[in-house]
């Protein structure tokens, strides 16, 4: 059997991300040993035994009737009202938003670990070294932009009297770090490079061109407004031109780079952030000048989206301060596409979003400008409207007496609120569907059952690809809930067997062998592919069989902590998978059959890898019957028609052994 699978033509490819944490591994370890999850959880969250775990009220959505589990035996939590699962790790970067290594460093200062900082890998270095030199590079380009608007007369005529004009004062000015960019060709660019920055990270930073096989400044005639990230470090520059000019663009911003990460960047959180605090509250305006103006006006929890919707990172990044968020645009059409097209995320997010339309032909700025901070304050008080309803009003207004059109209505808001149901509790909920009902003179039921399907069946989408990340969409759907199904069973089996050899790896096989041997000699690393489609579990096979060759006994809690957070979820997801679904699936799968896991591993492992090679013949045998309706070779026709009796062959070996093969 091996030989032949051997020549499978299974092209996927790994490619894995080198992941190299600060923090050694022996430090890691011994964070390890040490977590108790229920003293860990159990700080924020009050928990009470039941049976073997303990139970609490879910911190991550809103409910009355505790359904947060924790187990102490598996080191796992999961709720089974949000779906919200993981480990002591995960808990903490969910519940503190830290990153990995900050949830470590508070594990270490917990329990009194010392932290041992490992020699980092090459190219965690070379990143690092990048992402330093273009925060220096940065900085000298704010402080020469900002000397050219003050202190050149080219810069306070043109820029800094504009500026002036618009009624930025100066101490704003100087807040921000507004500059200004001389106009002649390389000005900016003669003077770093003769503070010899090289010009390979000149032009990363966005600031340097290469035009005409020269170096040239980027941004000449326009005012800079530099970008801060929230420790106030300078990630990159918006350039805005002075005069209106249809052929360039108003606004040229820096480019992707190593600190600049568009998708990342909200305009003015490290001048808003305490302020966001302090007023629970975050607004959001479109424009650098939207945020400078209602700063100068004492209006200083509001930040910029930079005119595009909002990303999943940007609203997370809000949501660190504020569940709240009020978003404030332009009453144009463009405007309010681009904030309802933030609405959805936001709602999953558990964001309460409030929408706020300033009037026709102002944006937040001129019209602060116009009436002034009081009378700012209080329109936006007076004007804020519930986003979702929001929603509704403009909807309705444009389907007018089109029935399709109303119906289309009535599909788009149930979904709509059914992205309430994660994170925020039910009677919210249920008071949209009541205040919806009332505006579309609907049954309330009607559009509550509504409501609910579409919750089951997102959810039931959602775990079909949680599954199955990594392969791409099939070209062809077959009906959805036929593929969830085909989906959870293949995977269902692929899991089972990593997660056999996670469980039971080290217990005996055989007099001569372990059964991680055993599963290890059942295929060689190409074989692995063809047998597996999870990529993530390929590379978690792959990790354990290192760990093992290098003499270590591998065990499910070493993954569970594993410091690859690739790893470590997939393990994650593992544990709590098993929870459920697996182990019914195995109940169902010896129909009547109980005993332990335990006892029947040698089963386990068998089956699951039967299982596994009898879809991977099923497979050679579609691909060789494709190939033998392509060919028109006399002779490769008759191998494939000898290929397909060899492989029927083993189809039914491997059936039959399926059938009866039982261990004691
Ligand atoms: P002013 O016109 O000076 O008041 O600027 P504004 O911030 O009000 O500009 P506007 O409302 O036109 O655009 C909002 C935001 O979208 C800006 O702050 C920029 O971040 C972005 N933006 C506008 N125009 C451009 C452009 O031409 N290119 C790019 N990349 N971004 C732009
Ligand atoms: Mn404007």
């Amino acid at each position: 059997m091996r030989g032949l699978i051997c020549q499978l033509r299974f092209s996927q490819s790994l490619i894995f991300i080198n992941f190299t944490s600060l923090i050694s591994k022996e430090t890691i370890q011994q964070i390890q040993n040490r977590i108790d999850i229920i003293d860990i959880i159990g700080g924020f969250v009050k928990l009470k035994k039941r049976g073997t775990n303990y139970l609490g009220n879910c911190p991550f959505h809103n409910e009355k009737t505790p359904s947060f589990t924790v187990s102490p035996s598996k080191e796992i939590f999961k709720c089974f009202g949000c779906g919200k699962s993981g480990n002591s790790i995960n808990f903490l970067m969910e519940h503190e938003k830290y990153s990995y290594v900050e949830a470590l460093r508070w594990l270490a200062a917990k329990y009194n670990v010392e932290i041992e900082e490992t020699a980092t890998s090459p190219e965690f270095k070379a990143l690092q070294l990048t992402s330093d030199s273009l925060y220096i590079i940065n900085n000298f380009a704010r402080d020469f932009f900002a000397n050219a608007l003050l202190h050149t007369e080219e810069g306070t005529d043109i820029a800094l009297s504009y500026l002036k004009e618009r009624g930025f004062n100066q101490e704003t000015i100087q807040k921000f770090q507004l500059g200004y960019n001389p106009s002649a060709r390389d000005e900016f660019t003669q003077a770093a490079i003769a503070s010899q920055y090289s010009t390979e990270l000149l032009l990363k930073t966005g600031l340097v061109v290469n035009r005409d096989e020269k170096f040239a400044d980027n941004y000449r005639g326009r005012i800079i407004f530099p970008i801060h990230n929230m420790s106030g470090k300078i990630q990159g520059f918006g350039a805005r031109i002075i005069k209106s000019n249809d052929r360039a663009p108003k606004y040229i911003n820096t480019p992707e780079n190593e600190i600049y990460v568009k998708s990342k960047i909200l305009y003015g959180s490290y001048f808003a952030r305490t302020a966001i605090d302090k007023a629970d509250e975050c607004l959001l305006v479109e424009g650098y000048t939207d945020v400078i103006s209602l700063h100068q006006a004492g209006i200083e929890n509001v930040v910029a989206s930079g005119g595009t919707s909002l990303t999943p990172d940007q609203l997370r990044l809000i949501k660190k301060y504020t569940k709240n968020l009020t978003i404030i645009y332009d009453g144009d059409g463009a405007g309010i596409k681009a904030a309802l097209r933030g609405l959805d995320l936001a709602l999953e997010e558990g964001l309460e979003v409030k929408l706020v339309l300033i009037p026709d032909k102002e944006d937040p700025d001129s019209y602060v400008n116009k009436i002034g901070a009081k009378a700012f304050t209080e329109f936006v008080k007076k004007e804020k409207k519930d986003f979702i309803l929001f929603q509704l009003e403009i909807s309705l207004q444009e389907a007018g007496n089109d029935t399709a059109k109303k119906s289309a209505v009535v599909n788009q808001i149930a979904d709509t609120i059914s992205r309430i149901h994660k994170t925020e509790d039910f009677t919210k909920r249920q008071d949209y569907v009541k205040r919806v009902a009332e505006i579309l003179k609907i049954e309330e039921t009607g559009l509550n059952a509504l409501v609910n399907k579409i919750i089951r069946d997102k959810l039931t989408r959602e775990e079909a690809r949680a599954i199955n990340i990594e392969t791409p969409p099939v070209e062809e759907m077959p009906p959805q809930d036929e593929l969830t199904l085909l989906l959870n069973k293949d995977e269902m089996q692929e899991q089972a067997l990593v997660k056999s050899l996670l469980d039971f790896g080290m217990k005996e096989w055989d007099e001569e062998q372990k059964v991680a041997d055993f599963i290890f000699s059942q295929f060689d690393d190409l074989e692995l592919q063809g047998m597996i489609d999870n990529q993530q579990l390929v590379h978690l096979i792959l990790t354990y069989r290192q760990w093992y060759e290098d003499g270590n006994e591998p065990s499910a809690k070493d993954f569970l902590y594993h410091e690859n957070t690739e790893v470590s979820a997939t393990a994650t997801k593992l544990m709590v998978d098993s929870e459920s679904e697996l182990s019914q699936n195995w109940k169902k799968f010896y129909e009547g059959h109980i005993s332990t896991r335990e006892e029947r591993y040698k089963e386990e492992v068998t089956s699951t890898l039967n299982y596994l090679q009898l879809r991977k013949i099923k497979r050679l045998i579609a691909e060789n019957q494709m190939e033998f309706e392509k060919t028109t070779d006399p002779e490769q026709q008759m191998i494939c028609m000898q290929t397909h009796q060899l492989l029927k062959k083993m189809e039914a070996e491997v059936t039959r052994q399926m059938g009866t093969v039982i261990y004691k």
